[in-house]
């Protein structure tokens, strides 16, 4: 009998537990896919405390990787066989892949290539899906640019840190703590500011001599976004695109007004807005994994029985780079 996660109700890691799964047949324009690897990320504990999850109980995991078991009716992108990894590309994607068996949309179903592995392919999609937004479509970067990054040794963070360094920019880096410090000027990044013992927006000026820097990427939120309209020069922009501490400090768009300030909210499914725009940006992701800019770090590889201490480690700050569940079905 196949094995899936339960979150029987909102509440702490706790709630995950494994059972055994009934398992139904792929629907129209679905996929079946037996997972290899289910992709860690925040927005599913967001869903475990209970934000933004469908009905419980419910299996989460909004990204994964896999061979296709059977194809619903009308599904002609994907056949039984096929290595494919999965991401929230739509707004109403789907949630499961902490199983061995899972049922997601065929158009998020993304092929795998030969020469990147299944592990890999859930370490890196959702946030090199992210990243190409932050770093392509929300302001232009290249040498000269200077970027702060929040959370630089997390998942999205450091993914973002490579794209941004691969591409010439100056790119200053918040982390809590010496270890995470470490892992984000190994990503690329030229500044590393601990913000857990110093207030990253005097570094920033300090830095860059009362300037400030072009771009801050923030996907923490609270406690960072009043510092990120300190740190950002003049005519700069502030991504907004989590909140991994927490909602954001309230603000008036008036307080813009004297330096032109931009602050922009970032979502991955509106840059990505039909099928061939989300197998072009995959196959950049791709290739920066095959050129090695973009190489993902693991933190672990923990098994589906460990998706409790997943949460927990991932909401407790203890993680670098991404976290994936193995379940066992990566032949390769
Ligand atoms: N909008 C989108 O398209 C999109 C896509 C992907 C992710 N996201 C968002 O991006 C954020 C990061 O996601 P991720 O999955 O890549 O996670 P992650 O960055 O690997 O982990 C979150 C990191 O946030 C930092 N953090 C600061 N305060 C925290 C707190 N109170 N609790 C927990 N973490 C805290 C920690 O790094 P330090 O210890 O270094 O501070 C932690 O390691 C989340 O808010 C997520 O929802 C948004």
């Amino acid at each position: 009998m196949p094995r899936a996660v339960i979150a029987a109700e909102a509440g702490d890691a706790s709630v995950l537990r494994v059972r055994e799964a009934e398992v139904r047949e792929p629907g129209v324009g679905e996929v079946l896919v037996r997972t290899a690897y289910a992709g860690v990320n925040f927005a599913d504990v967001f869903m475990r405390r209970g934000l933004g999850a469908g009905p419980f109980p419910f299996t989460p995991g909004v990204e994964g990787s896999g061979v296709v078991e059977a194809v619903g009716p009308g599904v002609d992108t994907a056949a039984p066989g096929d290595r494919v990894a999965w991401a929230p590309v739509r707004a109403a994607s789907s949630v499961g892949s902490y199983a061995d068996l899972a049922v997601i949309g065929a158009e998020q179903a993304v092929p795998v290539p030969d020469d990147v592995s299944l592990r890999t392919a859930a370490a890196v999609l959702l946030q090199g899906l992210t990243a190409h937004y932050l770093v392509h479509d929300q302001h232009p970067v290249g040498p000269g640019v200077t970027v702060l990054v929040h959370a630089a040794a997390g998942g999205t963070g450091r993914t973002a840190v490579r794209w941004l360094h691969h591409l010439g920019a100056t790119v200053f880096a918040t982390v809590g703590g010496a270890a995470k410090a470490a892992v984000a000027a190994e990503a690329g990044a030229d500044h590393v500011i601990d913000y857990t013992r110093t207030d990253f927006a005097d570094e920033v000026l300090r830095l860059t001599g009362g300037r400030g820097v072009d771009y801050v990427v923030d996907g923490v939120g609270a406690g960072t976004f009043r510092g990120d309209l300190r740190a950002v020069a003049d005519r700069g922009r502030v991504c907004v695109f989590g909140q991994a501490a927490g909602l954001p400090e309230a603000f008036s768009p008036m307080e813009l007004i004297p330096r032109s300030i931009t602050v922009s909210g970032g979502y991955m499914t509106n840059f990505l807005r039909d099928r061939a725009e989300v197998l072009g940006t995959a196959d950049r992701v791709w290739s920066g994994v095959r050129e090695g800019w973009l190489a993902p770090l693991v933190h672990a590889a923990l098994p589906l029985e460990e998706a409790a201490e997943a949460h927990r480690l991932l909401e407790n700050r203890e993680t670098v780079g991404k976290l994936v569940l193995a379940t066992g079905g990566d032949a390769s």
